[in-house]
């Protein structure tokens, strides 16, 4: 008898679905599990619903319907926990997800180099229907793919964007004096406690769009409104004569004795007005606030071309770069960054692609070589 606890996911699930679903051998080089995740949850149409045991995720199927037909895809057990019943409890989940909305007759596809799994679903019932399928995939800006060229090769949409993370640290708090407020225009930088979702996503899609910046975007308004209200999380707003012109985040919970500099940025409106100076210093003041060990930073080559070389400048220094994907911006409606069409940018600057000072500001410090983590 299957105990599994099912419910639908939720995006902080993300990561273990997918681990779930490379362990159960489900992934392919064609299909962005995470995309997968993201698109099905965003339709309005569908559901990932995953089976727990004791809080931990050991089945999901993601479920959802088409106007027409219900369709099943991702039914998965982990190999620990399979030939106990959770199979046929997930596949049952999605069946009542359906019919609770009216779908008279679910549809799954078998894999051709998955047969075996063929005799599970005809123990739950399902019965197989000749049918020939056709298909089309549309691959981004190109156009429709022509099938039997190079099925397995990503597809771009899919492929999410490849980004060169620098991570830079600080170990002591600086000596220097308190860095004075600009005289004009008038600032104010006020801890935003408890900001509403609304506002928050004011601030970080304003500060971050130009930069790409899209994981908060992803996620849902729930799992936002935990992280920006959490105790360890202070959000500073700059305000400029009564305007928003900027926000900074500080997260104090990550690890014991460290404060994570989590956001930084000005609205693009007040770039340039000198501005930046007294607030990256003032963000750091804040985040020593609180005395810990270490206070440290990420940016990436999405990022202002001068973002790298102010951290430096503020005392900053860099720790590890590593490369990392981001999903694909254009899932939540920015254009894929021209400077990245071809892959992530050297961890050198020494690309001309983001244009005229992309990656050679020069108060960039050189980073001679690609630092391993160490942190
Ligand atoms: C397919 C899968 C989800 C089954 O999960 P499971 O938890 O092991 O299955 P259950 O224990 O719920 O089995 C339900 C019934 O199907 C039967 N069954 C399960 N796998 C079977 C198999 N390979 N062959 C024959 N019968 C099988 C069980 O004996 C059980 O029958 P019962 O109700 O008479 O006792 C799991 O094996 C898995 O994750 N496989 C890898 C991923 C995969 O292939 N997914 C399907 C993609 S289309």
């Amino acid at each position: 008898m299957s105990e599994l606890e099912i419910r639908a996911a939720r995006y902080r699930d993300t990561e273990d679905i997918v681990a779930l679903w490379r362990a159960a051998g489900l992934t392919v080089p064609h299909n962005d599990p995470y995309e997968d995740i993201r698109f099905c949850r965003d339709s309005g149409q569908g559901e990932v619903l995953i089976g727990l045991l004791g809080g931990v995720i050991v089945a999901s199927v993601l479920v959802g319907h088409d106007g027409h037909r219900g369709w099943i895809y991702y039914v998965a057990v982990h190999p620990d926990h399979q030939g106990a019943g959770h199979g046929k409890a997930i596949v049952e989940a999605a069946e009542v997800w359906l019919t609770a909305r009216g779908v008279p007759k679910v549809q799954l596809l078998i894999r051709e180099t998955n047969t075996g799994v063929r005799a599970f679903y005809e123990r739950l019932g399902y019965a197989d229907e000749p049918r020939l399928i056709m298909t089309k995939r549309f691959v981004d800006h190109t156009g429709w793919e022509r099938r039997g060229e190079d099925e397995d090769a990503p597809a771009p949409h899919h492929a999410g964007i490849s980004t060169t993370v620098t991570y830079l640290e600080m170990l002591e708090r600086p000596t220097r004096p308190t860095v004075p407020a600009p005289s004009r225009p008038k600032v104010s930088l006020v801890r935003a406690k408890s900001p509403t979702v609304s506002f928050y996503r004011y601030l970080y899609d304003n500060v971050g769009g130009p930069w790409t910046w899209v994981s908060r975007r992803f996620m849902d308004d729930e799992t936002l409104r935990d992280v920006i209200t959490s105790p360890d999380v202070e959000i500073y707003v700059l305000w400029a004569e009564g305007v928003p012109a900027g926000y900074g985040e500080v997260n104090r919970g990550a690890k014991p004795g460290e404060v994570e500099l989590t956001y930084f940025g000005l609205m693009p409106d007040y770039i340039g007005m000198g501005l930046g100076w007294y607030f990256i210093n003032s963000m750091i003041d804040i985040a020593w606030a609180s005395e810990p060990d270490r206070i440290w930073v990420h940016t990436c080559d999405l990022d202002h071309p001068r973002a790298l070389g102010n951290y430096q400048k503020a005392g900053f220094k860099v720790f590890g770069q590593a490369v990392e994907r981001e999903p694909d911006p254009r899932a939540v409606g920015l254009p894929f960054p021209a400077s990245h069409r071809n892959g992530p940018m050297p961890p050198d600057g020494s690309d001309d692609r983001a244009g005229p000072g992309g990656g050679n500001d020069a108060n960039v410090i050189p980073i001679n070589k690609v630092i391993p983590l160490k942190r």
